[in-house]
């Protein structure tokens, strides 16, 4: 597919506005590295959630002055810091959208998720920028007519935002970066992979206990960047796809004891690298720590499949499967709520992708 596509020359548009919702997504495999115009070092693999949304309007006009111009509100108020991180994305996105100088924007986003919750919202927030993007160009010009060359755009320009917005796009499992033995995959967008899934990943729960909700310790960039130097990550780029080579074999299995193993495995290595990097950083907190282990007693003395997986930071990501809910949550209230901050816990689950918004 040509994501610059010579189509899209210059024609009025008018007035207008569009609107998508988009959702967050948990990595099992994580990506960590990436090399020039955002191309990961090793394939990924999400689940994509269903609560944790960014809702995102953009209202377009002509252009007023000579350059475009961008009004950013988030939660309802002007957000300068928002406004001129979309004004650099969309300014990089000349060749991949012509239509944006001609356009004046009014962007619109808020979250489902409590902004205090330190949830990223980079993958929902640039996954639904970028629908909406692609739903002004799918209105306006004779391109991305079929669902799979609109996504598939869109997970493109998502990815250029933000790498693991390019996931949000597809709900389910979702993998981005090429993986062997499957054509389909790629480093330039996100991929609903072709394979066998047991029906007890169709439906499985994340609930996310909130340990700290303070500001980003270390941006994803610069973290990105540290695996350029880091004394371990050729062995850990292999590692990673050794991991998605056996999670698509237990996607199709259901064989949850060996997915435990992977996941918690993958979330203890992305913080191993974190610590490793010059300068090292460590982002789990002691209550991070307290869980993990609450989790594994937990599941030693129950015998349910439940597991952890972490971002880049500190809050905990509790998977389990939809027949176990009721223990897990019985779990979290009676042992987990007293390390998170104001007993938070949002209960999330794998969700079906982004909506457009009427
Ligand atoms: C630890 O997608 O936030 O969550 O491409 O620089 O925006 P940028 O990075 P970002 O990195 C996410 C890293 C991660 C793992 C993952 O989601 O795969």
């Amino acid at each position: 597919m040509n994501f610059n596509n010579p189509k899209l020359i210059f024609k009025d548009i008018p007035s207008g506005k569009v609107g998508w919702q988009s959702p967050s997504n948990i990595a099992l495999v994580k990506y960590w590295g990436k090399t020039g115009i955002q191309i990961p070092a090793n394939p990924s693999l999400s689940f994509t959630l269903s609560k944790s949304l960014t809702k995102t309007i953009v209202e377009f006009f002509p252009v007023s002055e000579k350059t475009s111009n961008i009004d950013f509100h988030f939660e309802g108020e002007l957000n300068n810091k928002f406004g001129e991180k979309t004004r650099n994305f969309f300014d990089s996105m000349n060749e991949i959208f012509p239509f944006i100088n001609q356009l004046d924007f009014r962007i619109s986003t808020k979250n489902t998720f409590p902004h205090s919750a330190g949830i990223a919202s980079s993958a929902s927030g640039m996954s639904a920028v970028a629908l909406a993007l692609c739903e002004i160009e799918r209105r306006y010009f004779d391109t991305l007519s079929t669902e799979e060359e609109f996504f598939q755009k869109a997970s493109f320009v998502a990815r250029l935002g933000s790498g693991s917005a390019c996931r949000s796009i597809y709900g389910g499992l979702v993998s981005w970066g090429e993986i062997e033995g499957y054509e389909r995959t790629s480093n330039l967008f996100g991929c609903k992979l072709p394979v066998n899934i047991d029906p007890v990943f169709n439906n499985f729960h994340d609930s996310i206990l909130i340990v700290d909700s303070g500001q980003k310790k270390v941006s994803s960039t610069i973290g990105h960047g540290l695996m350029n130097s880091n004394p371990f990550s050729a062995e850990r780029f292999k590692q990673a796809n050794n991991n998605i080579a056996s999670l698509i074999e237990i996607i199709g299995n259901g064989d949850l004891e060996h997915f435990v193993s992977i996941v918690e495995s993958e979330a203890l290595t992305l913080h191993a690298m974190m610590m490793t990097s010059n300068p090292y950083f460590l982002l789990m907190k002691p209550n991070t720590i307290s869980i993990i282990n609450s989790i594994w007693e937990f599941r030693k003395e129950t015998g349910i499949n439940a597991c952890f997986t972490l971002d880049a930071g500190p809050n905990i990501h509790l998977l389990h499967p939809e027949e176990n809910k009721k223990e897990v949550r019985g779990f979290i209230n009676n042992e987990l709520l007293k390390y998170t901050i104001n007993n938070t816990v949002i209960h999330d689950r794998v969700g079906s992708g982004p909506e457009k918004i009427e």
